[in-house]
C-alpha cells in the first residue's frame, strides 16, 4: 500500500512532464479512466524546461505525487536521475513511466514497447511475431522501444531502414545481430518476406509528407502498423489495407503505454476500450493548442 505522501487528504496525483507538452493526450486518458472507475485521482500536465527538469523531478514526491510519465524531451533525464531503472527502461535508453516509492526512491520504466505490443496482441490476435522477419522504418527514439519489445516478443530477425543510416547502424550495435541495417533506398524490396511492417519515423503524421514505401513485394499475411494515429488511417495503412493486409493503427499504443502507470499509481488496471478511443480522439482541444491561446 502506498501512503500518500500530503499531509491533506486530496486526490491522488500523477501527471505528465514535458516541454512543450500542450499537445499531450494522457490527460484525456486518464481523466476517461477516474471517470470509469471512480478513483479520486488527478492528472495533469506539467510543462517542465530540461534546465529545471532535475529540481522539479525531485520535488514532486514531496507535493504529493504518486508518479509522473515522462516525455519529450525528458525521457533520457528522468532515466539519469532515477534510483532504480527497470531492465527494460535501460534496454530502451530511455524511460517514459516513472513511480515515486513511499521510501522516497524513484524508479523509472518504459512502458511504450509494452503498449507496442499490447496494441498489435489486441487488434490482431492472430499476429505471431515468430511468423518472419519483421521490417522497421526509423531509428529514433520510438524505434528502440518499438525494436526491443519485437525483439522480447521473439521475432526472428529486423531489417531495419533508416534515412541516416548511421542511426540504423548504432541501433542494430546496440540490440544485436538479430537487427540488420538496411539502405533507406531498398526499402521497398525489405517489405518481400516480411511478416510484420512498422513505421516508427514521422512520416504520415498530419502536416508531414507521407512514408513512401511499396508494398508489392509484401506477403499478403503480412500485418502493417504505424505508431502514427494523427490521422488514425496514414497513408501506410489505408495502403495496406487496399492491398488487403491486416493493419493496427497507432493510437492503442498510446492508450496501452499508460496502463501500467495507472495500474502503479491508483491500484487498478483500466481497460482499452472503444469509448477511451473515442474519448481521446474527441476529447477537448488541449489548453495551450486553442486559437484563442495563440493570440
Ligand atoms: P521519435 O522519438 O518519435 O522516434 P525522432 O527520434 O526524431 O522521433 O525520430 C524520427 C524518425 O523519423 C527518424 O528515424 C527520422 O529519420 P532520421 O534518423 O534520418 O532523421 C525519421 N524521419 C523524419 N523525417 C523523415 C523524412 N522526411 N524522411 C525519412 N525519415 C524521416
Amino acid at each position: 500500500m502506498t501512503e500518500a505522501r500530503t499531509t491533506e487528504a486530496g486526490p491522488v496525483l500523477a501527471g505528465v512532464v514535458g516541454w512543450p507538452v500542450g499537445h499531450s493526450k494522457s490527460p484525456l486518458i486518464f481523466a476517461h479512466w477516474f471517470a470509469e472507475t471512480g478513483i479520486a485521482g488527478s492528472y495533469t500536465r506539467l510543462a517542465v524546461r530540461p534546465e529545471d527538469f532535475e529540481d522539479v523531478f525531485r520535488a514532486l514526491p514531496k507535493a504529493g505525487f504518486r508518479g509522473v510519465n515522462v516525455t519529450i524531451p525528458h525521457k533520457l533525464a528522468a532515466l539519469e536521475r532515477a534510483d532504480e531503472i527497470s531492465p527494460t527502461a535501460r534496454a530502451i535508453g530511455a524511460a517514459n513511466t516513472i513511480i515515486f516509492k513511499p521510501g522516497g526512491q524513484i524508479f523509472a520504466d518504459n512502458t511504450d514497447g509494452y503498449g507496442f505490443i499490447e496494441n498489435l496482441r489486441e487488434g490482431a490476435p492472430a499476429w505471431n511475431p515468430a511468423a518472419g522477419p519483421t521490417l522497421v522504418l526509423g531509428a529514433g527514439g520510438a524505434a528502440r522501444a518499438v525494436i526491443h519489445a519485437l525483439l522480447e516478443a521473439g521475432v526472428p530477425s529486423i531489417r531495419l531502414a533508416n534515412r541516416t543510416r548511421a542511426k540504423a547502424e548504432a541501433l542494430a550495435e546496440h540490440f544485436g545481430a538479430r537487427v540488420e541495417p538496411i539502405d533507406w533506398a531498398v526499402r521497398d524490396g525489405a517489405t518481400g518476406g516480411a511478416a510484420t511492417i512498422v513505421n516508427t519515423t514521422s512520416l504520415g503524421m498530419t502536416g508531414n509528407p507521407p512514408l513512401e514505401l511499396s508494398l508489392d513485394d509484401a506477403p499478403a499475411t503480412a500485418l502493417v502498423t504505424d505508431i502514427v494515429y494523427t490521422p488514425l488511417e496514414t497513408p501506410l495503412l489505408a495502403a495496406a489495407r487496399s492491398r488487403g493486409l491486416a493493419t493496427v493503427d497507432g493510437l492503442g499504443m498510446l492508450l496501452h503505454q499508460a496502463r501500467p502507470g495507472f495500474r502503479a499509481w491508483f491500484g487498478a488496471d483500466p481497460a482499452v476500450t472503444p469509448a477511451l478511443r473515442r474519448a481521446v480522439l474527441e476529447g477537448p482541444v488541449p489548453e495551450g493548442l486553442r486559437p484563442e491561446a495563440k493570440t
